[in-house]
């Protein structure tokens, strides 16, 4: 797989997904990963295929992904932008430094992809787990064991939280990070119908300033993975 964002790739790509969407157009195209060497694509050329697109009725909106200032600047000078997926969640916070408050400043919606840490703060993953080699989770630095540990008491603290609220880690995970200024959605994975619905719920739990203010405490507390 290579990252190109070629306009000839995307229009291949949109006219597959329309068709295998059963629609005519589709709500929100965001390019995933940036083009790089050697098949670098200008932003100009991309945005160029997107309006293109947008005009002819066949996206709506027009995101990124994983773009930095930069590129987002060189999105905008050629057209228009509509949101930014980044990663982002309690335990990897990074996006606030620069890219949450240029999002902010210029409009731009935020769709936080991996907020539950790819499960880590649901709880759900004890110490016991183990990955295979081909999963990405066994690559994460939180989830080595002396990390993995540290989050997990730091989630057996928050149990009046979820009591007080009667809801879950991950509900509790989700709806800090929905409430965290400049972000639009969270983009939760599940593999189980319950967890579809149980992360969904998290969009009605609204916690309050001092609630907010003591899980950052807490996560900044903890500190980046040894
Ligand atoms: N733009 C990008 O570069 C990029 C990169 C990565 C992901 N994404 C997008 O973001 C979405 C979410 O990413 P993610 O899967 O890393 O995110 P995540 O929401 O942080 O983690 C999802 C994992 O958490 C566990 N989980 C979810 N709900 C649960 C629940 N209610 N109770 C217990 N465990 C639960 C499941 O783990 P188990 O497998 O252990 O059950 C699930 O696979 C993906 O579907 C993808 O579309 C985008």
């Amino acid at each position: 797989m290579r990252r190109c964002l070629r306009p000839e790739t995307i229009r291949i790509e949109v006219e597959r997904s329309l068709r295998r969407l059963g629609t005519e157009t589709i709500d929100l195209y965001q390019t995933h990963w940036q083009a790089v060497p050697p098949d670098a694509t200008p932003i100009a050329d991309t945005m160029a295929c997107l309006l293109d697109l947008k005009a002819q009725g066949k996206i709506r909106a027009i995101g990124v992904s994983n773009a930095s200032p930069s590129q987002m600047d060189e999105y905008r000078a050629a057209g228009a932008l509509d949101s930014l997926q980044p990663r982002y969640s309690m335990l990897n916070r990074a996006i606030e430094e620069d890219i949450l408050p240029y999002c902010r400043a210029h409009g731009i919606s935020v769709l936080a992809y991996s907020p539950l840490e790819q499960g880590l703060l649901t709880g759900a993953i004890g110490m016991e787990r183990s990955f295979g080699e081909q999963e990405i989770r066994s690559m994460g630095p939180w989830f080595r064991p002396a990390n993995r540990r540290r989050v997990l008491d730091l989630l057996a603290g928050w149990k009046d939280l979820t009591d007080a609220h009667g809801c879950t880690l991950g509900q509790l995970a989700i709806a800090w990070t929905l409430q965290q200024p400049g972000l639009t959605f969270a983009l939760c994975g599940a593999r189980k119908a319950r967890h579809a619905v149980e992360n969904a719920a998290a969009g009605d739990l609204i916690l309050s300033a001092a609630d907010l203010a003591r899980l950052r405490r807490d996560v900044e507390a903890l500190g980046a993975p040894l």
